[in-house]
């Protein structure tokens, strides 16, 4: 059975633990040092939009994080990285973490959330390609693979290139 996951934004103590849970979910040191590289400038890092879900036992298993980028110009959410520990995958700690990510963005009032990643996995959470949107990213990747999401569809959203902060060197 899945465990119920608890989510709470990133404290003081749990810089080890999310760099642990992206060392383990990709293949390569990137997107941990990726994390600390956006932790630590302040134009791209919005304290409240870094997220865990951890187990009813306090054990950190997944991570999201939202990020300050720009499209048209306009401010607006890059989400990712995203990770979960391996042995807790596909049981619903990432989806947790992204969500309550998403919460915490849209009750800061922000509404515009690009994201580059498996094409499977975030419509479920309501993105639909970037395309769609308007949105097109500064390098080439197959359209499917960008994707954007406005958590208050009400509200117009800027189009346009998608800048990412600069820490992640796209
Ligand atoms: C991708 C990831 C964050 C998803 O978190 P998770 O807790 O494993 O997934 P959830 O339990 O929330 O959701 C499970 C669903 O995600 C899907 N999923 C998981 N990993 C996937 C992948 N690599 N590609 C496509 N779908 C994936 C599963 O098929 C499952 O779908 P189902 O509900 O239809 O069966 C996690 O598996 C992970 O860390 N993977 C390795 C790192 C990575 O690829 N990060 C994302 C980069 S875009």
């Amino acid at each position: 059975m899945s465990p119920s996951w608890i989510t709470r934004p990133e404290g003081a103590g749990d810089v080890a633990a999310i760099r642990d849970i992206n060392l383990a979910a990709f293949p390569t040191a990137y997107e941990a040092d990726l994390v600390e590289a956006l932790r630590a400038d302040p134009q791209a890092w919005l304290p409240g939009l870094s997220w865990l879900s951890e187990t009813p036992g306090g054990e950190p298993a997944g991570y999201a994080l939202l990020t300050r980028c720009h499209v048209g110009g306009e401010p607006a959410l890059a989400l990712g990285p995203c990770a979960v520990l391996p042995e807790h995958q596909r049981r619903g700690a990432g989806g947790a973490a992204i969500r309550a990510a998403l919460d915490a963005a849209r009750e800061r009032g922000e509404n515009l959330v690009v994201v580059l990643g498996h094409a499977e996995y975030y419509p479920r959470f309501g993105f639909t390609t970037a395309s769609g949107h308007g949105i097109r990213p500064t390098f080439d990747v197959e359209d499917k693979y960008m994707m954007a999401l406005a958590l208050d569809p009400e509200r117009p959203i800027p189009t346009g290139l998608m800048r990412y902060a600069s820490a992640f060197g796209i």
